[in-house]
């Protein structure tokens, strides 16, 4: 059942909410912005439903693109972008890809990794903003989902920057995100990127190949772009 169908979990979602929202400011700089995610994880206390962006299951428009890759697609090394509490990770590693995930919240990578014991997926921390320098041009496949839109400013034209730096020649990029029309007002978080932003990631030799527009149905239909880059 998906999250937003199970009542408890929603009502105990919007008691975090409301927790988040008179706790934690939003911050400007990445340091406040880095503290935030920080205090949401903490706030949590080690429920899902305290972390407003875990579906406790892979992202669905995810689990449909990689269903429709052949085997050839699916091999190689993987890297999922701020991964939080790991299920998108999981479903890359579960799909054939050899997979490193990280986030800069520690917290998230212990519970990521608690939560899947087994796992063969690398869980890492580390900042999008300064990645250690052997993930540049280093990944098949960089996966992200939601790291972008969460992100303003300055901290999102350099989010994009990095993560199209880590695709390996002849690899992809695949970016899942809420979308919005150009000129179209964001009452973040999350604001969601116009085609404009999308096309920031060709800056960095890049291909787009393919974008979906269109509603993802969760407890209600919202707007998401599916965008797939390659490098030549
Ligand atoms: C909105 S969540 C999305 C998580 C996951 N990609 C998903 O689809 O559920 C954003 C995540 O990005 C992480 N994050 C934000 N800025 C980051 C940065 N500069 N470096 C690494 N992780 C970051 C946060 O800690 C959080 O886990």
């Amino acid at each position: 059942m998906p999250v937003w169908n199970d009542n408890k979990f929603m009502a105990r979602r919007a008691i975090a909410l409301e927790r988040i929202r008179e706790n934690l400011g939003l911050g400007e700089t990445a340091e406040e912005r880095k503290g935030w995610f920080e205090g949401v994880y903490d706030l949590a206390d080690g429920d899902p439903a305290g972390v407003p962006w875990s579906d406790t299951e892979p992202r669905a428009p995810l689990v449909r693109w990689l269903a429709e890759q052949s085997e050839d697609h699916l091999r190689g090394h993987a890297l999922d972008v701020a991964c939080g509490l790991g299920d998108n990770a999981e479903a890359l590693s579960a799909a054939g890809f050899e997979t490193t995930a990280f986030d800069f919240s520690k917290k998230a990578v212990v519970w990521a990794k608690k939560r899947f014991p087994d796992s063969r997926v690398k869980y890492e921390v580390a900042d999008l903003l300064d990645p250690p320098r052997d993930w540049l041009s280093a990944f098949n496949l960089v996966h992200e989902t939601y790291t972008v839109q969460a992100l303003q400013g300055d901290m999102r034209r350099k989010a994009i920057a990095s993560i199209a730096r880590m695709v390996a020649p002849r690899g992809r990029l695949l970016v899942i995100t809420r979308a919005r029309d150009e000129g179209e007002e964001a009452d973040g978080p999350p604001w969601p990127l116009d085609r404009d932003e999308l096309a920031a990631f060709e800056k960095y030799d890049l291909d787009l190949v393919r974008l979906d527009d269109f509603a993802e149905q969760r407890d209600r239909p919202i707007r998401h772009f599916l965008a797939e880059f390659r490098r030549p």
